[in-house]
This record gives structure tokens, sequence and C-alpha cells, in this order.
């Protein structure tokens, strides 16, 4: 790790440039204060019942915690794993346990807000409040493993691609691994009360400066990436409802999903111009619909190793 001056922490003043003019500077601060502040939904007490729901949804669905070739070195270590945004920490308990016979590594958790837990839990792992869009508070190569759940709508374009996504690089050690595991939008069999809600939560999310489809963006930043190699992408699908009497995932689908929609349900509401009780309405009329149709909702993980 060594005395390095990598630990980073972008700041305001270094970027301005005293002889420009006032306006000029800011302009350039106005981008700066956009480029680092999240629009992003800080978890209450129900999405973070919605988070920990959907870590074991996707843990069934991907058969694990991450598909990255990385269990020999988790087994036997040293190994340390970083999960950007960790909201209430599932993932980092999850893996710490799993891992906890290999004293060697550790599992640390990063997130604006302290939804995670402080005093009960294993042993190698820790938790840090800190602001991502800050700068990570590490060394240049501490991480053999850099994992990210759901963040895809946290963060606007410009603050993956030039804070994000080189922050994680830094990071990373050469020959580790990166991971998003993400939803998908493009759903299969979706009719068109999946469309409205499906158009009506992209344009609010557009109006938060966040592309809804930055899913889509991940593997093509890191192909488009020379420093990133042996990048893949594997998309799970999951029933939404209880359409499919074999798989008891649908039923959690549907759950998640319903939670999620009611997190949302005053910002979409005003959006398409209703009342709760049609928002309600609107749902209950949207599940119908997935059960009729048997759709399917995508996860994605993309995975990608730096050389
Ligand atoms: C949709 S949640 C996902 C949480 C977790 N990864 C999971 O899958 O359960 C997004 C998380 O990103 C965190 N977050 C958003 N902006 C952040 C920022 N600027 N710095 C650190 N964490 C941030 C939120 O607090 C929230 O916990």
């Amino acid at each position: 790790m060594g005395n390095s001056p990598s630990k980073r922490k972008f700041n305001n003043k270094s970027r301005k440039d005293l002889n420009k003019p006032e306006s000029q500077n800011s302009l350039e601060s106005n981008n700066e204060t956009r480029l680092k502040t999240s629009s992003c939904l800080i978890p209450d007490d129900i999405e973070t019942e919605r988070l920990q729901q959907s870590h074991y949804l996707l843990k069934h669905l991907f058969d694990g915690n991450f598909l990255s070739p990385i269990h020999e070195l988790l087994n036997s270590g040293p190994c340390k794993v970083l999960d950007l945004g960790c909201g209430p920490g599932t993932w980092v308990l999850d893996m710490g346990s799993t891992y906890y016979s290999n004293k060697n590594s550790v599992f640390i958790g990063i997130d604006i807000s302290p939804t995670f837990p402080n005093q009960i839990k294993p042993a190698n792992t820790q938790f840090i409040q800190a602001n991502i869009l800050d700068g990570l508070p590490f060394e240049n190569d501490e991480f053999d493993f850099v994992h990210l759940g759901s963040l895809g709508l946290s963060f606007s374009e410009i603050q993956w691609t030039e804070l994000i996504l080189p922050e994680i690089l830094r990071v990373i050690k050469s020959d580790g691994w990166i991971e998003f595991n993400e939803p998908g939008s493009s759903a299969i069999n979706s009719g068109p009360y999946y469309k409205n809600i499906s158009d009506v939560h992209n344009q609010e999310m557009f109006m938060g400066d966040i592309n809804p489809n930055t899913v889509f963006k991940f593997k093509e930043w890191l192909l488009s990436n020379s420093r990133i190699t042996n990048v893949h992408e594997e998309i799970r699908y999951v029933s939404v409802g209880s359409w499919d009497e074999n798989n008891k995932l649908g039923e959690i689908c549907h759950e998640n999903f319903n939670t999620y929609l009611k997190v949302m349900e005053s910002r979409l509401s005003k959006h398409l111009n209703i009342n709760l009780k049609e928002y309600d309405q609107l749902v209950t009329k949207f599940f119908q619909e997935c059960n009729e149709l048997k759709t399917q909702f995508p996860f994605h993980c993309i995975y990608a190793q730096k050389r």
C-alpha cells in the first residue's frame, strides 16, 4: 500500500482556475456539484427490507453471490473485497459468513447512508459511511474484487464514467475482478400496463439525470476500456407473480416489485397525474397482466477483469 498519494479526495478548489472569470468558475463549480450529488433513493425501513429480499432473490437466481472466477482466492486468500453502495450490507454479511474460515479475507461495504450494521457482524467484515462521489477512501490496487449491486439507478452517466468507474479501476488490483448485479428492464411477455409503468418510471429517472438503461451501458463501458479484459454478461429471468408453479422466486419477485412500486408511489402517481387510490388500481392491474401474459423480468450480471 505504501505512501503513494493515492487515497483520492476530489477537491473543488484544486480544480478551479483562479485566472478564469468568476462566471466561468461558478459554472464549473455548479457542474462539479452536479457531478458529486446523488439523486438516489436513500433506503428507509421498507426499502431496506426490500433490498435484503432482493439479495436472496439474486443469490438464488444466479446460484450464488457472484459469477466472477474468484472462488479459489476467496477460499485460500488473502482476498480483499469491496461492495460499493452496500445498503444494509446483506451481500457483505453473507460473503463474510460464507468465507469465515479463511481468516485472510476481508469484506468491506461502503455507503453514504449508515443502514449497515455497526456492531453485530462477522469479524471479517467492515462498513464505512462515505460518499462514493468524493472518491474512494482506499489506496491504489487494494482490492481483489469489487462488487456493485443494484446501483444503476443511483448515479448519472457522467458520474459513472468520470468518477466511479475510474475510481474502481484505481482501487482494484491488476488481475482483480469487478462485478455488477443489476435488475434489467426489457421484460419478456410484457403488456400495456407494464409499458405504462415502465415509461413513467423511465421519465421520472431521466428527470433526475439518471439513465434508466444504465444496466445496458456497463458492458459497453467495460468493453471500451483498455485496462479491462475478460468481459462477460449473463442475463437470467424471473417469473413475475405466481403463474409458474414450479418457481417460487416468482412470488418473491412480485412482492419485491410491489414494494418498489410502493416506495416510488408518490413520485410515479404525481408523474401520472393520478391519486394514490388510482395508482394502487394501476399496480393491481399491472400484476394481473403479468400473471396473464406470463411476464418474466431480467436480472443482469456483468463481470470483468482488470489487466
Ligand atoms: C438500490 S440501493 C442498493 C444497495 C445494495 N447494493 C443492495 O443491493 O442491496 C443503492 C445504494 O446506494 C447508496 N448510495 C447512493 N449514492 C451513494 C453515494 N454517493 N455514495 C455511497 N453510497 C451511495 C444508497 O444509500 C443505497 O444504499
